[in-house]
């Protein structure tokens, strides 16, 4: 088995970005809760665990006074993080090169205060005493008003997953080399996909065949996802990395609670949104016996058979405590939010995502796919039933897609446009680079698709070409860049 460092330098992580764990989210969360978080425009990040900084570099391109720091241990990551942000231009962004474990005093008041932690995949997969050291180290460096998103796997849902773990670390035990212990892994899941599929073909004693029917389900689920290359770093990490403890919601609360933080909500809503199952029995029988609110969670947790947790945490004496929480959902509260959702509109339904929307709200759906990508506030809906827009906007919040600032976000007329402040820097090392490390994210942290091609065309917007709108890739490009924000008006 490796340790942290040298396995992170061997096999280093792709450094995506992530939705819920933007700064934007967390302040527009705080905002909507009334817990006075701090402004984006000067506010001080952190990320422990950061890989290259592919999560944190999105927020430092837009936001150039805020000040944007990553802790990782990898050297591999960091300098290669640093080498892409030197590149770009970017000064308000840095990683170090640190262990959490070994943060002396000297170092925690060198770092000085944060406004907005974030630990994504890093908890779960780490030693318990450095587990203990990130919760101590978001306790010693979070402002008082500062909010720290930690996500981590959770049990029951990891428990089948687990196993399968179990397995793959048994089947590769003897191979070395990251990359040839990955194959040796998958094809042993292949084996045993194969011989569980046999086997269910013949008369088995029914809980033998249900619990081979459920572990082939988890089984197929794992093949889906690595069945082309694209996703090894995630198998490596998850299945093969030394460290995969879950943790059930309830001893993760504990566990904060006794350095002094406390648990406010999931960064995905779903305490606010999914508090309920919506079957009066059910949601009876959990109110009436679970009445704190941890334990609820907890209950719901082993209904829904949740599998990770991404949660937000203030110090515990700026809250009343995990039991007090209390969200007033009126109209005044939602005017604080602008929201970004890229409905889609056929055979006159619309959906976001996949999802279809209730048609009691589609005239307010109407104005909001018009005025895309422009955000909207429930107060552009003034000559709408406001209740009803509440209702509307409700049903997206459920989105995990749909972008929540705090600010608003204008369109641009394509036409006289310019990229945005180092975005052609930013651009150009996706185009440089047939392996990028990071993601191509927007200010929201939602991935940009754009090719190598299309690339090239958006360079040439700010080398005086005149672009010729008649040119259908040229079009597509430039939608692509103003639907991400990445254009200006000259
Ligand atoms: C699973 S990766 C997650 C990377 C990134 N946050 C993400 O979710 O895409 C965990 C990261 O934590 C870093 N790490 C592990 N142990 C650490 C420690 N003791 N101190 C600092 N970083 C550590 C690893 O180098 C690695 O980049």
């Amino acid at each position: 088995m490796f340790e942290e460092r040298e396995y992170y330098n061997e096999a280093p992580y792709f450094s995506a970005a992530f939705t819920d764990s933007s700064p934007i989210r967390l302040n527009a969360i705080g905002e909507l809760l009334n817990l006075n978080p701090a402004p984006l425009k000067n506010a001080r990040i952190l990320e422990l665990g950061c890989a290259y900084g592919g999560n944190i570099m999105p927020f430092a391109l837009h936001y150039p006074d805020a000040d944007v720091v990553g802790i990782d241990i990898s050297g591999v990551q960091v300098n290669g993080g640093n080498e892409i942000a030197k590149n770009i231009g970017l000064t308000n962004f840095k990683l170090l090169e640190k262990d959490i474990l070994s943060l002396n005093s000297d170092d925690i008041k060198m770092l000085g205060k944060f406004d907005y932690i974030i630990a994504h995949g890093l908890y779960s997969w780490v030693r318990d005493n450095v587990k203990n050291s990130i919760l101590a180290l978001i306790k010693a460096v979070l402002n008082p008003n500062g909010i720290a998103y930690v996500s981590y796997n959770v049990m029951p849902g990891w428990s089948i997953f687990s196993l399968l773990r179990e397995y793959m670390l048994f089947t590769s035990k003897d191979e070395k080399a990251p990359g040839i212990r990955l194959q040796k892994a998958k094809d042993e899941l292949k084996f045993l996909q194969d011989y569980l599929k046999t086997n269910l073909q013949d008369k088995l004693d029914p809980t033998l065949r249900d619990t081979q029917k459920l572990l082939l389900t988890q089984l197929n689920f794992l093949q889906n996802i690595t069945k082309d290359n694209k996703n090894d770093y995630y198998i490596q990490h998850e299945f093969l990395e030394t460290h995969n403890d879950p943790i059930y919601f309830k001893d993760f609360i504990n566990k904060i609670d006794k350095v002094g933080l406390c648990y406010l909500l999931d960064s995905s809503l779903d305490d606010i949104f999914k508090s309920q199952i919506g079957v009066y029995r059910f949601d009876a029988h959990l109110n009436k016996n679970y009445k704190k609110r941890v334990d609820k969670e907890q209950m719901l947790d082993f209904m829904l058979n949740r599998s990770f947790r991404k949660s937000l945490i203030m110090h515990k004496d700026i809250l009343e405590g995990v039991e007090d929480f209390d969200i007033d959902i009126s109209v005044n509260e939602f005017a604080k939010l602008n929201f970004i959702a890229d409905i889609k509109k056929q055979n006159n339904k619309f959906y976001i995502k996949d999802r279809e929307l209730n048609p009691e709200y589609y005239d307010i759906y109407e104005k909001i796919y018009s005025k895309y990508p422009e955000s909207q506030n429930i107060m552009d809906f003034k000559e709408y039933d406001l209740q009803k827009a509440l209702f509307a906007f409700l049903e997206l919040m459920l989105d995990l897609n749909v972008g929540l600032t705090t600010y608003e976000l204008k369109d641009v007329k394509i036409k006289n446009v310019k990229l945005k402040p180092k975005i052609k820097e930013y651009l150009k090392y996706f185009y440089e680079n047939d392996n990028p490390a990071i993601l191509m994210a927007n200010e929201l942290n939602q991935k940009i698709q754009l090719s190598k091609d299309e690339i090239q065309i958006a360079l040439k917007i700010d080398a005086g070409h005149e672009l010729d709108m008649s040119d259908e890739r040229v079009c597509k490009v430039m939608k692509i860049l103003q639907k991400n924000y990445l254009l200006i008006q000259k």
